[in-house]
């Protein structure tokens, strides 16, 4: 494979513990030769991709080390029959950017079995304003649909809502004729998320019971928390009868002190939600419906595009919940 210089942001740890992120130039060479080299357009900031720019060493165990869990670009070689030099790819989750190299550099070298074909009517920005946080809004709506929700069920509540995960789920969830009701703590925000077709407002501490109580008064039919903690024991407590949940994060808290009354009782399902290791033939069916009858509206999701010289300053905001949307990251 040839060896090419380019642009990457390199995180160091530094002798007292702490960790820097810079741009430094790269050789391809020094990437992991995984058999497809790809120069990438697009990547994006996920909350993930802030935990590995800041050194933690549960999402990357080794530095010196390049984040970025999705790219979007073209082959330049492939020692694979399946692709060939100049298809348009996606790549998002699997190891990129946790222990892989990942998109925050002009080049990843990955397996091909981690590769997705661009879906046709989709460019490479579009599917970096989806990213990590688009496929897994439509991975947990997918699990919502299998386990029968239906929008005439009642209402479906998404928390962190003007998040990347949040924004694409009520983005989505609107579309399929659900009525989407979108927890917040930016009140400010109140406009975005209608715009992007929630019915319905409310803030954070609405879905942060303190009462101790049990269970609540069923008002959902379903849910996608991005939230964890008390966020989620409280959805689990408010769902009605044999409502559904998909847990994608844990932006508050991985813990969960939850009863089994909502399960014994109300028969409702807490439904786990994993993009990184989704098996490859989901993959490509949930990307080409987010290409097709799934396809947001893109025009209503806040994106901010950004290059590597501005990331740093959008991790710290993400770090802080204070990111609304997207950030779309643009190789130059
Ligand atoms: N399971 C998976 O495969 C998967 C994939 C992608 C992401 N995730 C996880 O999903 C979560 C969201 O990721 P993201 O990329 O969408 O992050 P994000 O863009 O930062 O969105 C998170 C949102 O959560 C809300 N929030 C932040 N801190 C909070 C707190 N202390 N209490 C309650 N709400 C808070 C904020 O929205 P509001 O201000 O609107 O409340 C924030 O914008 C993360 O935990 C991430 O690791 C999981």
């Amino acid at each position: 494979m040839k060896n090419i210089q380019f642009n990457a942001y390199w995180v160091s740890e530094e002798s007292n513990g702490s960790f820097k992120g810079q741009i430094a130039q790269r050789p391809t060479d020094d990437l992991p030769q995984n058999g497809v080299l790809i120069k990438v357009a697009f990547s994006s900031l996920n909350y993930k991709d802030a935990l590995s720019a800041s050194g933690n060493k549960g999402v990357t165990r080794k530095y010196p080390h390049t984040p970025g869990i999705d790219a979007a670009g073209t082959i330049v070689e492939s020692n694979s029959d399946k692709f060939q030099p100049g298809e348009q790819v996606i790549v998002t989750g699997y190891d990129l950017g946790m222990n892989t190299m990942g998109g925050f550099g002009e080049y990843i070298n990955v397996p091909a079995e981690w590769v997705v074909p661009l879906p046709e009517g989709m460019s490479q920005k579009e599917s970096m304003i989806l990213g990590t946080a688009g496929f897994t809004a439509a991975l947990a709506i997918h699990h919502l649909l299998r386990c029968g929700q239906k929008p005439e069920d009642g209402p479906l509540l998404v928390s962190g809502a003007t998040g990347g995960v949040g924004s694409l789920s009520v983005a989505i969830a609107s579309k399929l004729g659900f009525e989407v009701v979108a927890s917040t703590g930016k009140n400010e925000k109140t406009g975005y998320l209608f715009n992007l077709g929630a019915k319905k407002v409310v803030g954070r501490a609405d879905v942060d019971d303190q009462s101790g109580r049990m269970l609540l008064r069923a008002q959902w039919a379903g849910a996608i928390d991005t939230v964890g903690g008390n966020t989620l024991a409280t959805i689990l407590k408010s769902l009605t009868t044999h409502g559904n949940v998909a847990c994608c994060g844990n932006v508050a808290s991985p813990l969960l002190n939850t009863s089994v009354f909502p399960f014994i009782l109300n028969g409702v399902n807490l439904l786990g939600v994993n993009s990184a290791t989704t098996p490859m033939l989901l993959r490509a069916l949930l990307w080409n419906k987010l290409a097709g009858e799934w396809r947001p509206d893109f025009g209503s999701v806040h994106v901010e595009v950004v290059g590597l010289e501005e990331i740093h300053l959008y991790i710290a905001k993400i770090l802080k919940g204070e990111v609304t949307g997207r950030v779309v990251i643009q190789h130059s």
